[in-house]
């Protein structure tokens, strides 16, 4: 199955399963429920859940085992945006094609969604088979944490901006933090889902290359996208002189690095026994020529 068509099958897969995790849009406090639920149902591409599903099922597992996880990353996720669009962050108007969280509501309920998303997620979670709940658990949360993807944000807002050579290894680690720490998680859910826990940890390096990847790609197309097929406003990361790769290795470079990075890609998923023609072969190419 190629890319585009697995891609949409988990998507409307994990919008219905978002959509019951939900609290209603009237359920008091119906202004913050309302909020969450405009942050998480408006868009985006799910990427990450719809991996959950893919290696659980490429696995030999179900729909139904890869629900919680995969519902419990995107809510993470979201939460992510939500506090990476904030003023005192990246200071976003756009995100998913609509105005950013803080700029319909208010800045006070984008912290608040972040952390009731944060939360229901882990709520989630704990709905699991007791076994698989605890490992689910431990993974995202070491994902998400201070020692992945908000360890990262934090290096992204300190790292000195035009990272030269000898940064390049740090502008990695910030990349492997802020954004392949929950690809990783991602594979690494999928094979706990499944109930394969021999492939976790190559399911976890697989996660990780993708995710590498994806943030190269990220970085490139904040400087040669378009508003309306990114649905973020691009040329953010001048604007804020942040550390990105086009920065260090120019666009040229970025492209070459991003196309290594698809070929360790490719190389983890044949580890995996993944070989040409299936879907998460073929995952690279679609991340490394991917537009929005
Ligand atoms: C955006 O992720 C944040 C990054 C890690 C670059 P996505 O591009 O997957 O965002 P959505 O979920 O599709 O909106
Ligand atoms: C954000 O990276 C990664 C997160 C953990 C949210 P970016 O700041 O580059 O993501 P975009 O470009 O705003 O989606
Ligand atoms: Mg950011
Ligand atoms: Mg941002
Ligand atoms: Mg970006």
């Amino acid at each position: 199955m190629s890319a585009p068509a697995w891609l949409a099958e988990g998507r409307t897969w994990v919008e219905a399963a978002l959509e019951r995790a939900l609290p209603s849009a009237n359920e008091p406090p119906a202004r913050l429920h309302q909020a969450m639920r405009y942050a998480l149902l408006g868009g985006g591409k799910r990427l990450r859940p719809a991996l959950v599903r893919l290696v659980c099922l490429e696995l030999g597992g179900t729909e139904a085992q890869a629900a919680a996880p995969a519902v419990a990353l995107e809510l993470v996720h979201t939460y992510s945006l939500v506090h990476d669009d904030l003023p005192a962050m990246d200071d976003d108007e756009l995100r998913r094609g609509r105005p950013t969280l803080h700029v319909a509501f208010d800045e006070a309920t984008a912290i608040l969604v972040g952390d009731a998303l944060l939360t229901l997620s882990f709520e989630v979670l704990a709905g699991d088979e007791p076994l698989r709940a605890r490992e689910h658990a431990r993974v995202l949360a070491r994902a998400a944490g201070s020692r992945g993807m908000v360890g990262g944000q934090v290096l992204d807002l300190s790292l000195e901006a035009g990272a030269t050579p000898d940064t390049l290894a740090a502008l990695e680690d910030m990349h492997r933090r802020k954004t392949a720490a929950l690809f990783a998680a991602a594979c690494e859910m999928g094979a706990i889902a499944a109930g394969r826990a021999a492939e976790r940890a190559r399911c976890a390096a697989f996660g990780e290359r993708l995710g590498r990847l994806f943030q190269a790609v990220d970085d490139w197309l904040d400087v040669t996208g378009d508003a309306a097929t990114l649905g973020k406003t691009p040329g953010k990361d001048a604007v804020l002189a942040r550390p990105t790769l086009v920065r260090a290795l120019g666009l040229e470079g970025t492209r070459r690095r991003a196309e290594e990075l698809a070929s360790e890609s490719r190389q983890a998923a044949l580890e995996l026994c993944f070989g040409p023609g299936t879907a998460l072969h073929e995952l690279s190419a679609f991340v490394l020529a991917r537009k929005a």
